[in-house]
């Protein structure tokens, strides 16, 4: 008999990897997506909330809200990623024009409300860039925190370098605090670090299966992994972009593709050179979240492309 799906809320801010996540999601049966809400990363606000919007239309999931949440980070100046992402955040496809507009609760309060409103344990975020409206959620709402079965970050690295410092990666390079906030708030947390999303390279092969699909969807998905792939091949001279924030929906959709350890993990949100940095110390505390570091690639491939070509 199979589960009922799993309810989530995706915090994002497409973003190429966004948009492939947020295109599985809305593909699969074993998640229902409560709702997206908006963080600024990649680009500013409004951008990666009309992507938000754009990218329900293309899937034909406008009926799935978007809640536009901050503009900025909760103490660091706004830093954005258009050097991989391009201007609009979402550059390799022309989207539609969504024909629903953004909802007017702001999403910090979707978050508190949805979570007030549901019983112990039942509500998984899945935080896909900077955790400023998670953090801002259970600072303005503590009682939350019993509420929230799980939080699934993509952020982080641990013994991987930076990818944008050499120590530290973007989401929690941007906003460091909102990090510290969600790291100390006891919440039941899973991270997806660059250690694990840089073994999720999407190859020249895998691509290709995708475009073959011939459906406006695929066909979109594969101009933006087209254009974000530039990046990072230039940087570390690889063949593949890494498909950071589809690691959290699949694991959704299949845990055993992806294994972990749980430790104490911190971040540094005080030094200029090496703020973002996230790291374990586990003579520091007891264990605070399960961090992910292996992924079965070709299953998660094969999974990606099944579920992008099935919209
Ligand atoms: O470091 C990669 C992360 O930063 C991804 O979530 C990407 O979309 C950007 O937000
Ligand atoms: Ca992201």
């Amino acid at each position: 008999m199979s589960r009922s799906p799993r309810r989530i809320i995706i915090d994002t801010d497409p973003g190429q990897d966004d948009a492939i996540a947020i295109l599985v999601a809305v593909a699969s049966r074993e998640v229902e997506v409560d709702a997206i809400t908006t963080v600024a990363g990649n680009v500013p606000q409004p951008l990666v909330t009309d992507n938000a919007l754009s990218l329900l239309a293309l899937a034909g999931r406008q009926d799935i809200r978007v809640y536009r949440g901050c503009e900025r980070p909760l103490l660091r100046p706004l830093y954005t990623a258009e050097y991989v992402h391009g201007p609009s955040g979402v550059d390799g496809a022309d989207l539609p024009d969504p024909t629903v507009g953004v909802h007017s609760t702001h999403a910090v309060d979707l978050i508190v409300d949805t979570c007030l409103a549901s019983d112990d344990g039942m509500v998984t975020l899945c935080p896909l860039g900077p955790l400023t409206n998670i953090a801002m959620a259970i600072a303005k709402e503590p009682a939350i925190v019993p509420k929230i079965a799980e939080i699934l970050w993509m952020g982080g690295a641990f013994d991987e370098p930076g990818n944008t410092t050499e120590v530290a990666e973007f989401n929690a390079y941007v906003d460091p605090h909102a990090a510290h906030v969600v790291f100390t708030s006891g919440v039941p947390l899973t991270i997806f670090p660059l250690d694990v999303t840089h073994k999720a390279l999407m190859f020249p092969r895998h691509v290709e299966a995708l475009a073959d699909h011939a459906t406006p969807v695929a066909d979109a998905a594969a101009g933006m992994i087209r254009f974000y792939e530039k990046y990072d091949i230039d940087k570390y001279e690889i063949e593949g972009a890494p498909m950071h924030d589809p690691c959290v929906i699949a694991y959704c959709i299949d845990p055993t593709l992806f294994s972990g350890t749980p430790h104490h993990v911190l971040v540094d949100t005080t030094h200029e050179e090496t703020i973002g940095n996230t790291y374990i110390d586990d003579s520091a505390g007891e264990a605070n979240a399960t961090v992910i570091t292996d992924v079965d690639a070709e299953r998660f491939f094969d999974l990606v492309v099944q579920r992008i070509g099935s919209l």
